[in-house]
């Protein structure tokens, strides 16, 4: 391999074009879809942008950097303002599916007395937020309120953790037809085959039964996916299909991976299902790289330093330990190159950018800014 990719030291190579109004931080579970995804909100604020960060299921240490913690009154689904260092400002608000959809059949029933009844209605209550892809739905639509209320220059979405990318972008309109469909309605009457296929789960019928007294649950059910469905169909009708928004200019996509083979061919699936759909990402981020080493010492000046902290008698087998630990750490930081060199490769037109592995994790927004400032370079008109 005689590339010598760039794993430290580059300047910010990701752009987020002056059109973009939505941001979708996407990848493979666990990689720093979150981390990334408040980094570069932070970066896009202090580039003057009014940035909302929607995030999905922060660490507590990353909410609480971003002042997210429910414990001091921050509720899901509230926007919270965040003040940064250097004065940056943004919003940040943590995804409730409930609020959500309360919020959607508010808006969208076929007036108040139905929204009220709705609202009250236990099996709503219950299930509306566990139906399968119920996650993904409410994301979208919250960007595409947000989008629609004008009040932000960009919108950075932190995606919910699927298994690929298809989970993310067809949950929307897998929810929307199931519940417009008379025949999983009519399977959702029969019991726990139809259960299964509107992505309820036995714990969720239980907790509803309960909650109803028992019986009619089962019978129920299929009326109000019929009610459901309808204020969905007006929410897409009247407020339009947040499809066609992610697959505009107004939205692109930045990819996390962490620097393994595996993450990144996960991510690699990921990609290339958002660039079929037609839809533009605006870079890669290999995160959670060892930063190179320099060469160990000759062997001789390694064994007298370290016999001189553990005694002559320990010296030799530490020695072997550190060299071990040692390459293991390089052989990591080689292969993140490895792969930064291949996601370049294989994306010619997609800036690939780096963040180093931080121990301890990030915990503060003096961090996230520094990591924001580390990916995203101001963009060019
Ligand atoms: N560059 C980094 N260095 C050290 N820890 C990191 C880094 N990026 C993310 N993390 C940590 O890794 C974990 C997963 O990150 P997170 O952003 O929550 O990933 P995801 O949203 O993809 O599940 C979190 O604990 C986070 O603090
Ligand atoms: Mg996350």
């Amino acid at each position: 391999m005689v590339l010598r990719p760039r794993v430290t030291g580059s300047g910010p190579v990701i752009q987020i074009p002056a059109q973009r109004r939505v941001l979708l931080c996407m990848g493979p579970g666990g990689v720093g879809k979150t981390t990334v995804a408040a980094a570069l909100g932070l970066a896009a604020a202090r580039q003057g942008r009014r940035v909302i960060v929607l995030t999905i299921d922060p660490s507590r240490r990353l909410a609480q950097a971003l002042g997210l913690d429910p414990r001091q009154g921050h509720a899901p689904g509230t926007i919270v303002p965040v003040h940064g260092p250097g004065g940056v400002e943004l919003d940040c608000l943590m995804l409730d599916t409930q609020r959500v959809f309360d919020e959607i059949v508010r808006v969208y029933s076929r007036d108040e007395a139905a929204a009220q009844r709705m609202l009250a209605n236990p099996i709503y209550r219950a299930t509306a937020q566990h139906l399968g892809g119920a996650l993904e739905y409410a994301a979208t639509a919250r960007v595409h309120m947000l989008h629609a209320e004008r009040r932000y220059d960009l919108i950075v979405l932190d995606t919910p953790p699927t298994a690929n990318a298809l989970d993310f972008i067809d949950a929307p309109q897998h929810i929307t037809e199931l519940v417009s469909n008379p025949a999983a309605r009519f399977l959702a009457g029969t019991g726990r085959i139809g259960m299964k296929l509107i992505g309820l789960g036995g714990g969720v019928l239980l907790k509803t039964f309960e909650a109803m007294g028992g019986g009619s649950f089962i019978a129920e059910l299929g009326g109000f996916l019929k009610d459901f469905g309808n204020v969905l169909g007006e929410f897409r009708r009247r407020a339009g299909d947040v499809a066609e928004l992610l697959r505009s200019a107004e939205t692109g996509a930045v990819f996390a991976t962490a620097a393994t083979d595996f993450s990144a061919r996960e991510a690699e699936a990921f990609i290339d299902v958002i660039v079929e759909r037609g839809m533009r990402v605006d870079g890669i981020v290999v995160n959670r790289v060892l930063p190179r080493l320099p060469p160990l010492p000759a062997a001789s000046v390694l064994h007298a330093a370290v016999a001189a902290q553990v005694g002559e008698g320990a010296a030799e087998a530490t020695v072997q330990a550190l060299g071990a630990g040692y390459s293991g750490a390089r052989r990591q930081a080689e292969r993140a190159g490895r792969i930064l060199a291949h996601l370049q490769q294989r994306y010619p037109s997609v800036p690939v950018a780096v963040l180093e592995r931080r121990d301890p994790p990030p915990a503060s927004l003096e961090e996230l800014v520094q990591m924001g400032d580390h990916l995203l370079s101001p963009p060019s008109v």
